[in-house]
């Protein structure tokens, strides 16, 4: 996180100082996963509404943020292996680890898993991402919320299988095992599938629909808070329809039953790929899905659409993309963030020919800084 941003949220948490709870993780204050530990959930939520406010309140005045479940929620945690060390990055340093003997914030299946292979995983050679050398880079735990399915994928610098009898004991506790390659010099926990172990994916269910997701595909963090929020998105979307980052099309199918059709965009393949599976597997067949960069497809087709929906990576809107939909000028803008500066930024912008109407705040992920929004802008 950056540091001027940290700054901001720690100085709203000095206005709570006397709320302080002693935290109930081991690892919290070193483990750069939570902030927040130390604080009654409910005082968690009014330091991110006052956050949020400080960040859009010239667009929006936030009266609460929606909690979750304060623990045992995420679908998806990283393992970083480096240094004789399982865990995650020191709080405010990236060049340490922090060992974990447990982590709170994953699902109890995940956790389970995680204790029970970590002293495995830490019998073999981990890499040093400061000098570049080693092998396991990470332990990359992803858990459906609803299916209780869950994958565990090595992360690997070498294009060779070296850990043979740690990846059969992953199989044991797992549904779905991929080896991946991340060879670069970029810090990745994803990367090309080196080797297939079990069953390539796992699945996800939201309502009726079952999503697929492989080893490279985003999924939201958070099953019961997305579920939520698509069900908001679904309310306030009509007409023909643009999901721009479509993922594995997760916002595109649980809407399609509420619009006349939709069109996914999305530039990683593998997602489109999961994505048209998931369409066939939901048989939906209202919904397209488009392999191309957001910003070329809206230059093409951008006016073809009464509603466009866009759930963009955390630094938000290209400023081609900005401009794009302002020339495409569809109805209805229904903006999902997952960072409230970029979505102000962009909101801005959209202000000057749309009304934002209606905003909401949702905790995807308690216990940390980082909170999500919806925006549903009309056109004036
Ligand atoms: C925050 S995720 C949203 C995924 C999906 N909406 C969901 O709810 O699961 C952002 C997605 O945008 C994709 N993406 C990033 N830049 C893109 C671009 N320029 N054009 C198309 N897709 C892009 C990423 O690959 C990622 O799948």
């Amino acid at each position: 996180m950056k540091k001027k941003k940290l700054k901001q949220i720690l100085d709203i948490t000095d206005t709570y100082q006397d709320s302080r709870i002693d935290p109930p993780c081991p690892h919290f204050g070193q483990c750069g996963g939570c902030l927040f530990q130390d604080f009654p959930y409910d005082i968690q939520l009014k330091i991110k509404r006052d956050y949020l406010n400080k960040k859009t309140g010239d667009l929006w005045n936030f009266q609460d943020v929606e909690g979750a479940e304060p623990f045992g929620y995420r679908n998806r945690m990283d393992f970083v292996t480096a240094f004789g060390k399982m865990g995650m990055r020191q709080r405010g340093n990236y060049r340490r680890v922090v060992d974990l003997s447990t982590c709170l914030l994953v699902q109890e299946k995940t956790r389970k898993a995680f204790e029970l292979l970590r002293p495995l995983a830490l019998e073999n050679e981990g890499y040093d991402y400061l000098q570049h050398s080693g092998y396991l880079r990470y332990l990359v735990f992803r858990q459906g919320y609803y299916t209780g399915e869950l994958m565990i994928n090595p992360v690997v610098a070498v294009n060779e299988n070296k850990i043979g009898p740690l990846v059969s004991r992953i199989a044991e506790s797992a549904e779905s095992v991929s080896m991946l390659l991340s060879d670069g010099l970029a810090d990745l926990s994803f990367g090309p599938v080196m080797e297939e172990v079990k069953r390539g994916y796992i699945h996800e269910t939201l309502e009726d629909i079952r999503f697929r997701i492989g080893p490279n595909s985003f999924f939201q963090s958070n099953s019961p808070v997305a579920l939520r929020m698509y069900q908001s998105i679904r309310d306030n979307v009509k007409g023909r329809t643009l999901d721009l980052y479509s993922g594995v099309g997760s916002i595109s199918l649980f809407i399609a039953s509420a619009v006349e059709n939709v069109t996914g965009i999305e530039v990683v393949e593998d997602a489109v790929l999961d994505a048209k599976v998931n369409m066939k597997e939901n048989n939906i067949d209202n919904v397209q899905f488009v392999c191309a960069d957001v910003v070329d497809y809206l230059a093409e087709h951008g006016e073809e659409f009464d509603t466009v929906v866009m759930d963009p990576p955390r630094a938000g809107l290209h400023p081609k993309v900005v401009k794009r939909i302002m020339q495409a000028a569809p109805e209805r803008i229904v903006y999902m963030s997952c960072n409230p500066i970029t979505f102000a930024e962009d909101a801005r912008h959209f202000v000057e020919h749309y009304t934002l109407d209606h905003a909401e705040a949702y905790d995807m992920f308690p216990q940390t800084p980082h909170v999500e929004l919806i925006g549903v802008f009309n056109r004036k």
